[in-house]
């Protein structure tokens, strides 16, 4: 048997090279949610099952099938958060966040779900999270939407589908449940084995499914917008009226569903062709009657989240990342008597605002000058007995070729540096 111990299926390790992406998405999400004015808050990964099982929904295939559950240590049963709009409403009630008050809120972090692991399904994966409480219209749906498409245009991504959707009330929702269980009942034949157990524990799920033999049977099924009432109604047109004041494209897909079962009135997608099956990198929609279900006062909320991976990947594919970051100075420092002083010497030139890597766990000056190459710097220091005694520096450009060196003296080093890295 193997020693080496590898890491769990459908959870990745995120390796330095594949950063940058991620720094950058990060970067931009918090620039532009800081600007709307949402405040970031931060759950803890582990919440009681309960919580999970009362908001997505008991017929879910999340909490059903793929949530990561046990007993802690004095049996209570715990859940890593499949998603983290649960946590945020748990946390908004506890701390009196979700009272007489609005309030905007977002949060970032890994998620856990026990799905089928494929490109961008992963069983630990990321989300940017964004919430807002206390707003009943479509005025803040329509926010969140804008919001999505100011971070697609910061990003320079392209190609992306927003799709729309009303899916109405629970009460509302009773009666085109029966509708489409009559319809779905008179194809039975035609029905996949999950479709067939999708439509006892939770038929809406139907429609959501992706087996090509069921496309034609979804297409011609009911429609959800038939069976809004006026409230719904309106609400959807509120929505659509503020995209078209921003001029942002949408499409109206009456068979957009949604996994969780906690939306009311409206939900959306931002959709990519360009990721194969997993398209989706974006979700959410309102779910005004979560906040009273789990315990606080009755309070409208709306939200969405992005899967980070799918979006990186994007980024990747489009070519919108830079290279990794990389210091602006190597300090090589040769023989021992040199040490201290080529740390003091880091430490000065980054104190005058230079990024610095200083050589450490010794090492000859080839491997020195190897290292350096590696860090992506631009300029390599020599620093040595001769040097340390001179009070001078040599510097290498590590842009050019051939092994010229100059010799500055150690008092203007970081001036020299400044106006040569401009
Ligand atoms: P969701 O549609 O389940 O919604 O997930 C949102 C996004 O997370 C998806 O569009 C997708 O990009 C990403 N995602 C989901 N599952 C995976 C996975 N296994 N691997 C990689 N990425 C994945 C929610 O989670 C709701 N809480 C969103 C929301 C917030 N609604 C209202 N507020």
């Amino acid at each position: 048997m193997s020693r080496r111990i590898q890491v769990i299926r459908g959870m990745n390790d995120l390796l330095p090279e594949a950063m940058a992406g991620w720094q950058r998405l990060e970067a931009t999400v918090q620039t532009i949610l800081n600007a709307y004015g949402y405040r970031e808050i931060r759950t803890p990964l582990l919440e009681k099952t309960e919580l999970f099982a009362r908001s997505i929904g008991r017929a879910t295939d999340i909490v059903g099938k793929e949530m990561y559950t046990f007993d802690d240590r004095s049996g209570d049963s715990i859940t890593l958060r499949p998603e983290a709009t649960a946590g945020i409403v748990r946390a908004g009630i506890e701390h009196g966040l979700l009272h007489n008050q609005v309030q905007r809120l977002w949060h970032r972090g890994p998620m856990f779900r026990y799905e089928r692991p494929q490109k961008g399904r992963y069983r630990q994966f990321h989300q940017i999270d964004v919430e807002a409480f206390g707003m009943p219209g479509p005025d803040i749906d329509a926010e969140l939407v804008l919001l999505t498409a100011r971070l697609w245009r910061a990003l320079g991504i392209g190609g992306l589908t927003l799709e729309i959707n009303a899916i109405g009330t629970p009460d509302t929702r009773v009666t085109y449940r029966k509708e489409l269980v009559r319809y779905l009942e008179s194809h039975r034949g035609q029905l996949d084995e999950d479709s067939i157990q999708r439509l006892s524990k939770n038929p809406l799920r139907v429609l959501d499914s992706k087996v090509a033999e069921m496309q034609p049977i979804i297409a011609a099924a009911p429609s959800i917008l038939d069976y809004l009432d006026d409230a719904s109604r309106t609400h959807f047109e509120g929505l659509q009226a503020y995209l078209a004041d921003a001029e942002i494209a949408y499409v109206i897909n009456d068979k957009l569903v949604r996994g969780l079962d906690y939306y009311t009135h409206i939900v959306f997608e931002w959709t990519t062709d360009q990721l194969g099956a997993q398209g989706s990198v974006c979700g959410g929609g309102r779910y005004d009657g979560l906040v009273e279900e789990l315990g606080g006062k009755p309070m409208p909320g709306t939200g969405f989240a992005i899967g980070m991976e799918r979006l990186v990947d994007l980024l990747n594919q489009q070519d919108l990342v830079g290279p990794e970051p990389s210091p602006e100075v190597y300090v090589a420092i040769l023989g021992a008597a040199a040490e201290r002083q080529g740390m003091k010497l880091s430490e000065r030139l980054r104190n005058q605002g230079l990024s610095v890597q200083c050589n450490c766990g010794g090492g000859n000056l080839k491997s020195q000058l190897r290292r350096a190459d590696k860090s992506g710097a631009r300029f390599a220091l020599l620093f040595g007995e001769q040097e340390r005694e001179d009070r001078v520096v040599s510097v290498k450009n590590l842009r050019t070729q051939g092994t010229e060196q100059q010799r500055i003296a150690y008092d203007e080093i970081g001036d020299y540096l400044k106006r040569n890295l401009l």
